[in-house]
């Protein structure tokens, strides 16, 4: 046994890995979240029989059921014919748990496992299911071919998550999102030992969940696209099977218009006509004053505890500037005989009236930053969005929290930046009680730009980077290795059903019309276009498109994904030949035979556009293509040192790349910073 310390990069465990290779295979590294502690063992267990299952102590429906998935996975991934249940295979799999996780999974649930693979077969160890459940993933992502089968590495494995909340919210108000988007996302939660689904459920834009005790919350406010009570069952039955708590989200009293729109006596003084189209800022907002307002909310939230079990409630509260309660003459009233001295307080005497509604239900509230308030009871989760400081801030007043400002999807940042964003790093000055109140994080997908057909590749396989952050030890940071074991996942994540790769075709394919896919080498040229360009941030293309609920959101920057695989390659690449410009031939060749491909795909792009007006919207890119690699070309060739380039040369180029960087079509090209340092790099 050799054990490697994984404190100090998965890229020093991976040559670690290799000095210990077996004659039989050498272990790859693909786990994503890296566990605590891995030692390797030698040898291997072939995957050459499926396996016999052992429950020695504690079993039930809910564990079979989670080896009966993952057996089938490691099935799959490595050719084996399918055992039906009970069949007898021969690869001992012995699932050792001590005892079940409570009925309602809850937040100090014991999530650690040990995992042992040796030549003869597999022993996952654990307190609870739900821990033996993380194991079974950490099996999975285990298998590796060996030349002519499949194995997994002897190894020795002992895990627990550094944070107890690591969770996706995903807002299904601003645009609908079926059952099964949302079951293969609980999956893929799963497969990356996620453990919270924050179910964001009404909005502006529309009211999602039945009420039969309100009936129009849907009835009006939702254009018929909302979950019924048995779907939010089925959801919450499907993810705790999977070992995920779900948060429902009722945003009050902002963000409320379809509340407002179907009971308009709910509002301050401004009734809707109907759910908002525009995104932003509304300016409606519930009734803090009237006691039938929180009768209201009580009977809502009491007939909402019946589906969701959670111990915790999030009522939003973000972004309610409601000018009204400043204008009604009643509000105004009101304030002054309560002593409420402006819209903050009126909403902190909200929040506590709310608070006694979901303390009687046996619940806590959870809201965005906005509800920490003077006075607000310390029994309430704040979650932050607008940074580490106000995070950090509640954790000081003894508040929870859980940190979600650096996790924002819609900002279109790397899965780098995400990675290294920690929610509690070492370096903060919190002491080491306030840094228990950090709960975790949280990575938010608001759905203002996307649609059923793009939420996969928004969320994937960025989040599975985050998940590692919320799972492993903060010295787990090095970036490349996360970025190699990123590709992995997302083909795991793939078997799962996730269409975060396959959506892009299908979006480029519905882009080119169908006299252009007559030829695969047309399509092969759009994909190559495609492949170096990635949307601009939600607020950019606000700003340039003013999108609403009705926008059509079938366009290039529908299809292209953030962060495609291009950036870091490119990145890479251009990082070792930089260091070594003269004698580093195998990037430069590399980056030649690429840059030549991106140029040859641009003329038959061209010609699809001349076909697909919603295609023709990006030319102006795929000129700026032939720019770009002519560009990359020339900074080769003065690399390779033969000849130094002309005086200005430099300045030419980097005032070309400052065009280029202009918005057009509402997606931007890869390259960019790395062309830069490509560039600068060359000699005048
Ligand atoms: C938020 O982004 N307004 C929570």
């Amino acid at each position: 046994m050799k054990a490697i310390n994984l404190g100090v990069g998965a890229v020093v465990a991976v040559a670690l890995c290799s000095a210990t290779a077996t004659a039989q295979m050498q272990f790859q590294n693909h786990l994503m979240p890296q566990p605590a502690q891995l030692s390797l063992g030698s040898g291997d267990l072939p995957l050459s029989a499926t396996f016999a299952v052992e429950t020695p102590a504690m079993s039930d429906g809910r564990l079979t059921n989670a080896i009966d998935r993952a057996v089938r996975r490691i099935e799959s991934a490595s050719g084996l014919r399918h055992a039906g249940r009970g069949a007898a295979g021969t690869t001992h799999l012995v699932v050792n748990v001590t005892h079940a996780s409570s009925p309602v999974q809850s937040l100090d649930e014991d999530e650690s496992y040990s995992l042992s693979v040796t030549p003869s077969g597999v022993k996952i160890e654990a307190a609870t299911d739900l821990g033996a459940m993380h194991g079974l993933e950490t099996l999975v992502q285990l298998v590796q071919p060996t030349g002519n089968g499949y194995a997994i590495h002897a190894v020795e494995i002992h895990d627990a998550p550094r944070f107890r909340w690591r969770g996706l919210m995903i807002d299904c108000g601003r645009h609908f999102e079926p059952l099964t988007v949302i079951k293969r996302n609980l999956d893929a939660m799963a497969a990356v030992k996620l453990n919270v689904f924050h179910w964001h459920l009404t909005e502006d834009q529309g009211f999602r969940i039945e009420s039969r005790v309100f009936p129009k919350l849907t009835g009006i406010g939702s254009d018929g696209l909302f979950y019924t009570q048995q779907d939010a069952k089925d959801v919450v039955a499907y993810a705790r099977a999977r070992g995920i708590r779900v948060v429902p989200e009722f945003e009050m009293p902002g963000h409320s218009t379809a509340w407002l729109v179907a009971y308009p006596s709910l509002a301050s003084g401004t009734t809707p006509d109907e759910v908002r189209r525009e995104f932003g800022i509304s300016d409606t907002a519930i009734d803090p004053t009237r006691d039938a307002t929180y009768a209201f909310i009580d009977r809502f939230l009491t007939e909402m505890a019946t589906l969701f079990p959670d111990a915790y409630v999030h009522i939003g509260g973000d972004e309610t500037p409601a000018p009204d309660w400043k204008k009604n003459p009643r509000i105004i009233a009101f304030m002054r005989a309560h002593n409420l001295k402006d819209n903050d307080a009126l909403q902190a005497y909200f929040n506590t009236r709310v608070l006694k509604i979901i303390a009687r239900l046996h619940k806590h509230m959870m809201g965005w930053d906005e509800v920490l308030t003077p006075g607000l009871p310390k029994d309430v989760v704040v979650q932050s969005w607008r940074g580490e400081a106000s995070l950090a801030k509640g954790a000081q007043l003894g508040y929870e929290g859980v940190l979600s400002a650096p996790y924002y999807l819609d900002a279109m940042k790397t899965a780098g930046v995400h990675y290294l964003a920690d929610p509690v790093p070492s370096s903060s000055s919190l002491t080491l009680d306030e840094r228990k109140r950090i709960l975790g994080g949280e990575v938010c997908m608001w759905a203002e730009q996307l649609n059923e057909r793009t939420i996969d590749s928004r969320i994937w396989p960025r989040t599975a980077a985050m998940a590692e952050r919320f799972w492993s030890t903060e010295s787990v940071r090095d970036v490349d290795d996360m970025y190699r074991r990123l590709i992995p996942v997302s083909v795991e994540l793939e078997g799962l059903g996730l269409m975060h790769l396959a959506s892009e075709d299908a979006g480029l394919r519905a882009l080119a019309g169908t006299p252009n896919l007559a030829s695969t080498p047309n399509m092969d040229a759009l994909r190559r276009f495609a492949s170096v360009l990635e949307p601009v941030p939600f607020s950019d293309r606000y700003d340039e498109q003013h999108t609403d609920q009705l926008t059509a959101l079938d366009n290039l920057v529908d299809a292209v994904v953030p962060d495609p695989p291009s950036r870091h390659w490119f990145e890479l690449a251009v990082k070792r030949l930089i260091a070594d410009p003269k004698s580093d031939t195998a990037d430069r060749d590399a980056l030649a035979a690429w840059f030549s491909q991106l140029a040859a795909s641009v003329p038959a792009v061209h010609q699809q556009m001349t076909a697909s007006p919603r295609l023709a919207a990006a030319s102006q890119r795929a000129d700026q293509t032939l720019q770009l690699t002519a560009m990359g070309q020339q900074a080769l060739h003065y690399l390779a040192g033969t000849e130094n380039a002309p005086a200005g040369w430099k300045k030419q180029q980097l005032d070309t790349l400052d065009e280029i960087n202009k918005p057009s079509a509402l997606v931007r090209f890869t390259l960019w910073p790395a062309m830069g340092d490509l560039i600068k790099a060359v000699r005048e």
